[in-house]
């Protein structure tokens, strides 16, 4: 079944045979996987809560974060000092991984220290297993402003963080304490966060608001069932349409949302935001029900004057979805995997979770959501406190999920730590490779890569080359996820390809990205290139304006 129908995403949406894809395990990540993100073509990162009951240790305590080689499908501790319950995080332009906000410091005399107000810096790691790559994670030395549980995080055009938003003391469900400000890392404005109106009309459902760095350099956000265009340079909140239907999206609601992949020449931005709830904020959660059904609306949005003005355009899915993580595969395709068919997020709030300190949520989602239909179903329920990443290969990392307050292995939805792939078609079919990739490339330049495209891909099969970041992933935010369509041009004898850069640094911020070459349905493994100078933030704008897109300040005007 085809969800998205409007012209511009057929294109976009093309179509892939249903059979081929497959779930694999791939050995066990030592920590609960509710954060991940791929920090080198062969290493993960989960990130986890400070506890005492991983399997994983390091130092003589439970580990709470782990290295996971992608080769070996092997998880090694390390070393995180202060808690990351509930973070999130992103790549800067120099390559650097920084894990942002987390939770208080454990009760009971478990290890971590005080974690709110976390910036944990992972350096690019050179070592194919990461061996010698260690975590900084000093908090008298590199701290937040302000104290941050459930914040979000995104690359911005100049290569720096912002951090929306967030709680400072942990509660059950709702966002009693609001952090209703945005930050930055490297701070911005001497170190003084930014008040947002937005983020305080949206309490107490705004947590890990879904914010998306645009091909201008503005910021669009959805928390709750609002929507605003934040202008970084200028200060200024523009409100836009709300999510139609009374849909909330952000948790405690989790929906989930991403950017969809931008074109040239325009790179006309367009969102697309999916499951949630349908229920007041103002309920208390104990009259909340983990049977109640998930909102099955996806709503879309092109944010140019004419797409604003028309609003949300709203497609339904098969069945709604609780916490869904959404993912672009590299040909332009959107899934959802993980989460549940009913109920809300967090643990033992409502008024019957699935027992007493478990799940708020219940009918585990196993079956992926393809905007062309037909995937496998796996038997590992991944519902709260589970991720998911694309991989350098092309295909998906899944792990975690414990919607319970401790490790528990026994109960309903029980802790997990197997890691899973998700395996599209293109991975088992004869597939394009990519050689002698530059590893760096400038913003609006042209370079060759050597190609190898297998024979027996018919000669008439179009050639598409996508840029994208992979994101970080936790509770249904996929942090500055990112696909970027280059133009490229195919020798005569297919053996070079001639790629274009992205125009500027505001339609890719600058930061490291993984090239795909897509030959009809194949699909190449990425390769791994820095976009821009490899900078320390915050860097300069680099590049051409697009046309009809100011760079500097002024207001945005990219009408199709
Ligand atoms: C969004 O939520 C607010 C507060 O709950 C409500 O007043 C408003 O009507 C909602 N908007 C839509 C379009 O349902
Ligand atoms: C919540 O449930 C309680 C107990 O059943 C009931 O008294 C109360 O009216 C309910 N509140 C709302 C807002 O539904
Ligand atoms: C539920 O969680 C609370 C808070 O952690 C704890 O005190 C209590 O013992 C737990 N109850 C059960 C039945 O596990
Ligand atoms: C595990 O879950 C069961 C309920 O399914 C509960 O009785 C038990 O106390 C839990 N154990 C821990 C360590 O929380
Ligand atoms: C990248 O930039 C950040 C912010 O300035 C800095 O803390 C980090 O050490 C830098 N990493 C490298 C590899 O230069």
């Amino acid at each position: 079944m085809k969800l998205i129908h409007s012209a511009a995403a057929l294109s976009v949406f093309s179509c892939v045979a249903a059979a081929g894809w497959e779930f694999v395990e791939k050995g066990t990540s030592g920590v609960v996987g509710m954060e991940a993100i791929i920090v080198s073509p062969t290493l993960a990162i989960f990130l986890d809560r400070a506890g005492n009951d991983n399997p994983l240790t390091i130092n003589g305590h439970s580990a709470w974060g782990s290295l996971f080689d992608l080769e070996t499908n092997q998880a090694m501790p390390l070393d995180v000092v202060s808690n990351t319950f509930c973070a999130s995080g992103a790549l800067l332009s120099n390559g650097t991984m920084v894990s942002v906000g987390g939770h208080p410091r454990p009760a009971n005399g478990a290890p971590g220290e005080e974690g709110r107000m976390g910036l944990r810096l992972f350096e690019p790691c050179n070592t194919p297993d990461g061996a010698g790559c260690t975590l900084f994670d000093s908090p008298p030395v590199l701290h937040l402003a302000e104290t941050r549980w459930y914040p979000s995080t995104v690359r911005i055009f100049d290569g720096s963080l912002m951090i929306v938003g967030g709680m400072h003391v942990a509660t059950f469900f709702y966002n009693t304490d609001p952090a209703n400000s945005i930050e930055f890392f490297p701070s911005k404005d001497g170190g003084v966060p930014r008040q947002s109106p937005f983020l305080a009309r949206t309490v107490p459902a705004n947590l890990f608001p879904r914010t998306f760095a645009l091909p201008d350099g503005k910021v669009f956000m959805v928390a709750n069932n609002q929507s605003v265009m934040y202008d970084i340079e200028a200060k200024t909140e523009t409100m836009l349409p709300d999510l139609p239907n009374g849909v909330r999206a952000t948790n405690p609601f989790d929906g989930s949302a991403t950017l969809l992949p931008l074109s040239p020449p325009l790179y006309i931005p367009e969102v697309l935001v999916c499951g949630g709830a349908i229920v007041s904020d103002q309920t208390p959660s104990v009259n909340l029900s983990s049977q109640d059904p998930a909102s099955d609306q996806c709503s879309r949005i092109t944010l140019t004057h004419e797409g604003i003005r028309r609003g949300w355009v709203v497609e339904k899915m098969p069945k709604g979805r609780m916490m869904p993580e959404m993912l672009l595969l590299p040909n332009g395709q959107v899934i959802l995997v993980n989460g549940a068919h009913t109920g809300y997020t967090a643990i033992g709030s409502v008024g019957d979770p699935v027992w007493f300190n478990g799940s708020n949520a219940d009918d585990p989602a196993f079956t992926p959501l393809l905007y062309t239909g037909g995937l496998p179903t796996t038997h590992i329920a991944r519902m709260y406190h589970s991720s998911a990443t694309l991989t350098p290969a092309g295909n998906i990392l899944l792990a975690g999920s414990n919607p319970n307050l401790m490790v528990n292995h026994t109960t309903i939805f029980p802790t997990e730590y197997r890691v899973e792939h998700l395996n599209p078609p293109y991975m088992l079919l004869p597939r394009p490779e990519l050689r002698n990739v530059p590893t760096r490339i400038a913003f609006d330049s042209k370079f060759s890569v050597q190609v190898n495209i297998p024979e027996s891909l018919p000669r008439a099969a179009s050639v598409k080359v996508a840029l994208m970041d992979l994101g970080f992933s936790s509770h249904s935010y996929h942090s500055s996820s990112r696909l970027v369509w280059l133009e490229a041009q195919l020798s005569r004898d297919r053996r070079t390809l001639e790629i274009s850069s992205p125009p500027n640094n505001r339609v890719y911020p600058p930061g490291p990205g993984y090239i795909f070459l897509n030959v009809g349905d194949a699909v190449s493994p990425g390769s791994r290139v820095m976009v821009g100078s490899g900078a320390a933030p915050p860097v300069a704008d680099q590049g051409r304006n697009i046309q009809g897109m100011t760079m500097q300040g002024g207001t945005s005007s990219n009408k199709m």
